[in-house]
This record gives C-alpha cells, structure tokens and sequence, in this order.
C-alpha cells in the first residue's frame, strides 16, 4: 500500500503535483489545508473570528468537518487563508484534524492501495513512513505570481496589479512565518524528503520529476 506525502509553501505548487499524481495512480488525495480553510470559513461566517475561545471553537467545528464539505469556492480567499494559518498553531484543532487525515489514509489505502495528502507536516507527522515524500517551494515573488494569475483579474493600470502582487508578497510571507515558526508541526521539509523548486520549472515538470522518483522505485506501477 502506498502513500505520497506531499509538503510546500503556501501557492508552491504542490496541490498541483498531488491532484495530477492522484489521477495518474488512482490515489485518493486530500488537501489537508482545505480542512484548516474550512473551520476557518467557519468562524468567519459565525463570527467568532476574534472569538476569545477560538482553539475551542475550532475544535468544535472540526469535530464536526466533513470531507464533503471541502469542495467550497469561498475557501481559496487571502482572508480565509490568514485565519488558517493562524489557528493552525493551535494544538488541540491539529490533534483533531489529524486524526481525521489519518482515518482519511487508512481507508483508501485498504480501499485502493493508495492515498496522497498534501499540506504542511504530512511527511513528518500524518505519515512519517510514506513510500514517498515531496517539498515542494518556490521563490515568493513567483507565488505570489503564481496567485494573482488564478485570480484572473484584467487590470485597468499597471500600477493596480503591482500593488496586488505586493500585497500578496506581504500575505505570503507573513503565511511562510507563522506557519514555520509555530511550535506545533511546523513547516518543515521531513529529511527524507525530495526538496523541489518550482520556481523556474512548469507544472509538467515537476510531474515528470515527481513520476521518474516514483518510478524508479518500481514500488507503483504506472
Ligand atoms: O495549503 P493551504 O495554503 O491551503 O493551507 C492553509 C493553511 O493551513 C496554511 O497556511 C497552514 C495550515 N495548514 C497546516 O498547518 N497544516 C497542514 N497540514 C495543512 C495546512
């Protein structure tokens, strides 16, 4: 049975690797940061955002977080993302979600031999044996880039879409810190993970990267 870990930086490209890994060995794949996203969107719309008790609401509402509820448009927002991060760092909200990426693994490797979860401590932490992991970054200007691009916004004045990038400079950065320097799983590469920079490389060839190491172990067949 197999499982591939997936690490990066926020926008570093990895949700990319994980999904087209994910339709080419038939692995379900679960986006752990959606999950975080997802009980962020949550104290928003119930307005408990600067809740004092916000590691028990967390808690709250991941006990509750099903994998259905994942596939929402609203969770890709900057704001939304901001609040992940930062509840991320709360110890009882991880053990929780944790457990669910776990059971998440468990199932679908029995059920289809194999599963892929990106997201921040997948390789040190949820699955610390996988057959495989990856750490996936790039340089911040490219993501931020890389951000606005998705976002598909024309611009009127050139002046406007650089302001954005730099806002988005400034949001990515203050995501890379707090998500590195929490105590709790931080951000890390596992060591024995393959470290990828995206930063000069198209979507195809980190996946022509990732299948050749995958490949070559001749631990999947492809
Ligand atoms: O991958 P993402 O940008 O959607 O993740 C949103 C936030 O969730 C990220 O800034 C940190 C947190 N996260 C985490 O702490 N651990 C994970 N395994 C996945 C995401």
């Amino acid at each position: 049975m197999i499982e591939i870990a997936i690490d990066g930086t926020a926008a570093s490209g990895k949700g990319t690797l994980a999904r087209r890994l994910s339709v080419k060995y038939d692995f379900p794949h679960l986006d752990t940061g959606s999950m975080y996203r997802m009980v962020a969107l949550e104290l928003i719309n119930d307005k408990k955002n600067d809740y004092t008790n916000l590691e028990i609401e967390s808690c709250k509402i991941a006990k509750k977080l099903s994998f259905k509820q994942l596939e929402n448009n609203k969770l890709r927002t900057e704001v939304v993302a901001a609040l992940a991060s930062k509840i991320a760092s709360f110890p009882g909200l991880r053990e929780t979600l944790n457990l669910k990426q776990i059971e998440f693994a468990n199932v679908n490797k029995e059920k289809y031999g194999g599963c892929i979860l990106d997201g921040r401590d997948i390789g040190t932490k949820i699955l610390p044996n996988a057959n495989f992991k990856f750490f996936i970054n790039a340089s911040v200007e490219i993501r931020a880039k890389r951000r606005l691009l998705e976002k598909n916004i024309s611009f009127l004045h050139g002046n406007d879409e650089e302001c954005m990038l730099q806002s988005l400079i400034i949001d990515i950065t203050k995501r890379d810190l707090s998500d590195s320097r929490r105590k709790t799983s931080p951000l890390v590469p596992a060591e024995d993970a393959f470290i990828i920079d995206t930063s000069s490389i198209s979507a195809d060839e980190v996946m022509s990267i990732a299948t050749k190491i995958i490949e070559r172990s001749n631990k999947i067949v492809g």
